[in-house]
């Protein structure tokens, strides 16, 4: 996802927007620019690749300017050259604008312009900003920025510096995040609250349709009818020790050691008498008590986070939960009426086909209930209820700490429908209470074995396809490890039911095929043994992940993992699985936290 950065004040602009730029990084990116206001004309910068790449470029520069704009390109329209790399300017010169998002009617637009005499030099959709900007303009900013940003389909987040007003940095909003910071003399616009760091003191986010008016001592807001808007500040608590790495090698390295610790503090006064009691959702008691359906709607690991909580959902509320990917989801009419719950999970909040599933069920008269990781954002601010899950900020594009609070959330979520709907005795509520408060502890036995895992490593760096087979909890772990192993090291790593192998995979089981065995659910590990020695008999390599009451007679490498119970296990044995990704990645010398073609949050379809 793309990253915007811009800054006006009484310092310099570029010192900020490099250092914006580099903590944007995490969302991934393959191109990067930077633009500075110098009074009479632009000194735009830009570069492929890295972030060096660009730094590189602007030591042999004149880069002295108290005003400027920053861009992170993840290729959307356009190969990821310097030439489509943003900012971009209109031919005249007058614009110049970095843009997060898709213009969708873009080729009808410069088609049109280009009727009218323009020229452009990009492939991106991005290059018709400035240029419809210097169509409509005639000295009338706002209203300029009105008749182009109305005419546009689709999603952007834009910063725009007009030659005619130094200093001054114009936003538009719709769908991609875009927030305000202000500062003492200094004011900045960013994609996230991270950027603004220790520049603003507080923050405030645009909506779909406002524009902002961004200058060194003031920031005004307009709606799309060019009406004064008011806006809340929040103020910006951003942690300086999210933004390190703490003494780890990689962001996602601390990040899997925080877990236990985000748990605990996920959970904590959560628990009340043996009960879990989650006030954040007390007024949907009503609707949780007649629900007939419950639908659970995500994207890559948060949708694996769904697998996991829909055990613990279906079998202590009584309730069918339907799993769903979002960019299925919102698009094939799914029956809704007000006997259905749609929950929502998104670590970013800002993921575009999460959005539009939220705002679909919202549409149809569902009470949504976002479990969250970031808030402010696009869905923690539009669902009907939010469980944080207080992850804290999650830098690695892998997620870790983001999956296991969101299936802590889930099992407590469904802890609090049981209570609700009586579907559980207190005794059996209180039982699984504890249970749940055992994990971070489970978590913390895991990671203490953590140097076995280089060991094995090394074994799996040069395969080309790894399997990971599962039952019930253990296949939606199993979907995650294969995820997280597939995203960071490049290896195609496929997820299956264990018992699926024999209709049709178990065709490309031949000598030395890794698999990977998972073997925490005690109910089926027999089932699931049958299977990896179907497997067995025809040459594969096993990497079993087992609970410690679990015995078997392979001849295997093994990772045993503490006792828990089969529907929580999916925490403590994806934690094997992280480790594992982790250091195969490692020797594999890929970029662990910040993956090729990937993004922190996906904002566009
Ligand atoms: C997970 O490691 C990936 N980075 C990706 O699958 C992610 O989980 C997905 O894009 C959903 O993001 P969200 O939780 O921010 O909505």
């Amino acid at each position: 996802m793309c990253g915007i950065i811009g800054y006006t004040g009484k310092n310099q602009a570029m010192p900020v927007i490099v250092k914006g730029l580099e903590t944007l990084e995490y969302r991934g990116y393959d191109s990067a620019g930077i633009a500075l206001d110098k009074k009479e004309k632009f000194s735009v910068i830009k570069s492929e690749g890295k972030l060096e790449n660009l730094i590189r470029k602007i030591e042999s520069a004149d880069v002295s300017s108290t005003a400027g704009i920053g861009h992170t390109r993840w290729a959307t329209h356009g190969k990821p050259t310097e030439t489509n790399a943003h900012p971009h300017t209109s031919e005249n010169g007058m614009f110049c604008v970095v843009h997060n998002g898709i213009i969708e009617n873009a080729s009808v637009i410069k088609n049109e312009l280009v009727k009218k005499g323009y020229s452009f030099v990009s492939e991106t959709d991005t290059e018709v900003i400035p240029q419809l900007l210097s169509y409509h303009y005639d000295g009338n900013m706002l209203e300029a920025m009105r008749k182009t940003f109305m005419s546009f389909e689709g999603s952007f987040a834009v910063a725009v510096m007009c030659k005619d007003e130094s200093d001054v940095i114009y936003a538009a909003k719709k769908q991609s995040p875009l927030i305000v910071g202000r500062g003492n003399g200094e004011n900045l616009l960013a994609s996230d609250v991270s950027a603004l760091a220790d520049k603003a003191e507080t923050f405030a986010y645009l909506e779909d349709g406002e524009f902002a008016v961004v200058r060194k001592d003031s920031v005004e807001f307009y709606d799309m009818c060019l009406n004064h808007v008011t806006k809340n500040f929040e103020k910006n608590e951003t942690q300086h020790a999210e933004n390190t790495k703490g003494g780890f090698e990689h962001y996602m390295l601390k990040e899997i050691f925080e877990q236990p610790e985000k748990i605990r503090n996920l959970i904590k006064d959560k628990i009340k008498n043996g009960k879990i009691f989650l006030d954040e959702i007390a007024g949907l008691s009503l609707e949780i008590a007649k629900a007939e359906k419950l639908y659970i709607v995500a994207c890559g690991s948060a949708y694996h986070a769904a697998m996991a909580g829909k055990y613990a959902l279906e079998e202590f509320c009584r309730i069918p939960a339907e799993v769903d990917i979002a960019s299925e989801f919102r698009y094939r009419n799914p029956p809704i009426d007000e006997k259905t719950l749609v929950v929502v999970i998104s670590q970013s909040g800002e993921t575009a086909d999460t959005i539009a599933a939220m705002r679909l069920a919202n549409s149809k008269g569902a009470f949504v209930t976002g479990i969250v990781n970031v808030l402010p954002s696009t869905i923690a601010n539009e669902c009907d209820y939010v469980i944080a899950t207080k992850a804290g900020r999650e830098v690695a594009v892998a997620t870790t700490k983001g999956y296991t609070t969101q299936v802590v959330a889930l099992y407590m979520l469904a802890l609090h429908m049981a209570s609700v709907r009586k579907t559980l005795s207190d005794k059996e509520l209180e039982f699984y209470a504890e249970k749940i408060k055992e994990i971070p502890a489970q978590i913390e036995t895991v990671l203490a074995d953590c140097e076995k895992f280089e060991k094995f490593a090394g074994k799996y760096t040069d395969k080309n396809n790894i399997f990971f087979i599962g039952r019930n909890t253990d296949f939606a772990a199993a979907s995650e490890g294969a995820l997280k192993l597939k995203e960071i090291s490049y290896i195609n790593c496929t997820a299956l039911p264990a018992g699926e192998l024999k209709h049709g995979t178990i065709a490309l089981v031949e000598n030395g095929t890794p698999v990977i065995a998972l073997c925490c659910n005690e109910r089926l590990y027999k089932k699931t043994m049958s299977n990896i020695e179907e497997v067995v008999s025809r040459g594969a390599e096993i990497f079993l992940i087992r609970k410690e009451t679990i015995s078997h007679k392979l001849n295997c490498s093994e990772i045993v993992i503490p006792e828990c119970i089969d529907i929580f296990s999916p925490v403590s044995e994806v934690i094997p699985l992280q480790l594992f990704a982790y250091f195969v990645a490692k020797k594999k010398g890929c970029n662990i936290d910040m993956p090729k073609n990937l993004a922190k949050s996906v904002t566009v379809e």
